[in-house]
């Protein structure tokens, strides 16, 4: 992107985040976030969505700047989440002459975040529509869930451009160095995982669609090698493993189950297993976690008891898995319990509520520390997952 263009006539009007300290009040980011916008300038002038309240200066100042005098015909709103509408009002105040063109839905939640009424200066828009800016032209499409009920994309077809809402967007700054596929996959499955039939249908009609750039409302814009990004998606969407690999999750109060996470992580890697990943769900985040849960084939619950069920970190995270959609996978689990172990059963007992869950025999019990007995029984269940 030079000089903040993604081609001649596109600009992007967004901004990084660094301050932020929970993404959504939920996701750490390291490395920030950016709030995408956009703006087509044409002989209508359409902004593409709008940023979180929290950049709202720097927003208003970047339009200026690419408005250079002249004034917006469109607000179009792909999405009503804060993140991107936080400023809808202000931006109808500030341009009195502009229209904000949103789907049915997204019209009829304006009123839950906002006082001002849009209505007689609303362009509603439905599957299919399009609004001729000059030579671009939008064509919406509709991608409910995904991942709130209104969403919907754009495409520009003079310039073949995808402006996909959520949809490829990632944790990071724009200028965060680091892999695409890594803070897309963690941004992915724990915002947008619950979604994956919702997606797959986005991408059913994105397939007949001729892109060469897509435009997400977080992180970089794509322009070079689309199959892969798009790649990605499917395999996400359709929830099949993306990588070989144990994903060994514990919850340990003292560090015993711990223990038992690394020799089990210790014998699967001495049988030649391509990547083990130990998480701690107590300490690790567990956004990342999750992510691991979909990325490999297999999985490994190693979980303290802790008041007659599951020690609550591991409690959290088998809501989360399940809310995710978590499923077509196998599962080993390992219990520690010093006077009556229940972690394993419960921890079952949630893993048969997924979706094609196998679990592996044999379910390791420890009590309190591991011994000859429950080293064997690790050893079992380490062959059994290779
Ligand atoms: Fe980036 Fe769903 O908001």
């Amino acid at each position: 992107m030079k000089n903040n263009k993604i081609t001649d006539t596109i600009h992007y009007a967004g901004t990084d985040d660094k301050a932020i300290d929970l993404f959504e009040s939920q996701y750490i980011v390291p490395k920030g976030v950016s709030y995408n916008s956009y703006v087509i300038l044409d002989e209508k002038i359409a902004v593409m969505d709008g940023v979180d309240e929290r950049a709202e200066e720097v927003w208003f100042q970047n339009l200026e700047r690419i408005l250079d005098g002249k004034k917006p015909d469109y607000l179009v709103v792909s999405h009503m989440e804060p993140d991107h509408a936080g400023n809808i009002q202000k931006f109808m105040e500030k341009y009195p002459q502009a229209q904000i063109v949103v789907n049915a839905k997204a019209l009829s939640m304006l009123p839950q975040f906002f006082t001002l009424d849009m209505n007689a200066r609303s362009v509603v828009v439905k599957e299919g529509d399009e609004l001729v800016l000059g030579k671009h032209v939008l064509t919406f499409i509709m991608a409910p869930m995904v991942h709130w009920p209104e969403v919907m994309m754009s495409y520009e077809k003079t310039e073949k451009v995808l402006f996909s809402a959520d949809a490829f967007g990632k944790f990071g700054a724009l200028d965060a160095e680091e892999d695409w596929a890594c803070e897309a996959r963690r941004y992915y499955f724990n915002i947008v995982g619950k979604y994956g039939m919702q997606v797959q249908a986005l991408l059913q009609k994105a397939s007949a669609l001729d892109i060469r750039i897509i435009c997400p409302l977080h992180g970089p814009v794509l322009s070079e090698d689309l199959a892969y990004y798009i790649g990605k998606y499917q395999i996400w969407s359709s929830y099949e493993p993306e990588d070989k690999g144990v994903l060994i999750a514990y919850a340990s109060i003292h560090g015993n189950t711990g223990k038992a996470a690394e020799k089990l992580a210790e014998l699967l890697r001495a049988k030649g297993v391509e990547k083990v990943v130990v998480s701690d769900l107590a300490r690790d985040d567990m956004a990342e976690v999750i992510e691991d849960a979909f990325r490999y084939d297999r999985m490994v619950l190693a979980a303290a008891t802790y008041d007659a069920g599951v020690f609550p970190c591991m409690d959290s995270f088998l809501a989360r898995l399940k809310s995710k959609n978590y499923q077509k996978r196998r599962v080993g689990i390992v219990e520690n319990g010093s006077w009556a172990p229940m972690a394993g059963k419960v921890m079952k007992e949630s893993l048969s509520q997924m979706k094609e869950v196998t679990i592996v025999e044999p379910v390791v019990t420890i009590k309190s520390t591991m011994n000859g007995a429950s080293e064997e029984q690790l050893a079992l269940l380490a062959e059994a997952l290779v």
